[in-house]
């Protein structure tokens, strides 16, 4: 089953930003992306993909845990009290600098060294 299916990809499709956060060496590391930005890529069932600008601290963080959680949020969906929802979105990601998704994102963001792609393998309310 798909794990950014129902009201997770609701959120996906209206969230302002995404809130990316890795464990380093010095703790947890908390970057940002625009909803924008992934929806411009295409959200897949599993899948998301950022444009990498920066992300050299989270790269390497990256190589010694590939563990990551998003966060994405927006009122303009339904929370079970109350207008308002978000989800914690876990995954596996991985910085790529060379191949076919780079390629796709130099396309759209020239300005890109690279690809984060997120392998999601779990997704929870928290609204
Ligand atoms: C809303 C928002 C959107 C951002 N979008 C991008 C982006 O698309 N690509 C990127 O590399 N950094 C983006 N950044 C900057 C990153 O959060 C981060 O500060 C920067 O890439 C440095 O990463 P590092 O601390 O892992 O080295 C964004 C930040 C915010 C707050």
């Amino acid at each position: 089953m798909a794990k950014i299916g129902g009201q997770c990809r609701e959120v996906c499709e209206a969230t302002e930003f995404v809130a990316i956060v890795t464990s380093g060496e010095d703790g947890p590391h908390v970057v940002g992306n625009w909803g924008e930005y992934m929806r411009t890529l295409g959200i897949g069932e599993d899948m998301i993909v950022f444009p990498a600008g920066r992300y050299h601290q989270t790269e390497m963080n990256l190589r010694n845990n590939n563990r990551v959680q998003l966060l994405v949020a927006s009122k303009k969906v339904q929370g079970s009290m109350k207008p308002g929802q978000g989800f914690r979105i876990e995954g596996i990601a991985r910085i790529l600098t060379s191949g076919e998704v780079v390629d796709r994102v130099k396309s759209k963001f020239p300005w890109a060294r690279g690809a984060m792609i997120v392998e999601v393998t779990a997704a929870k309310a928290l609204l």
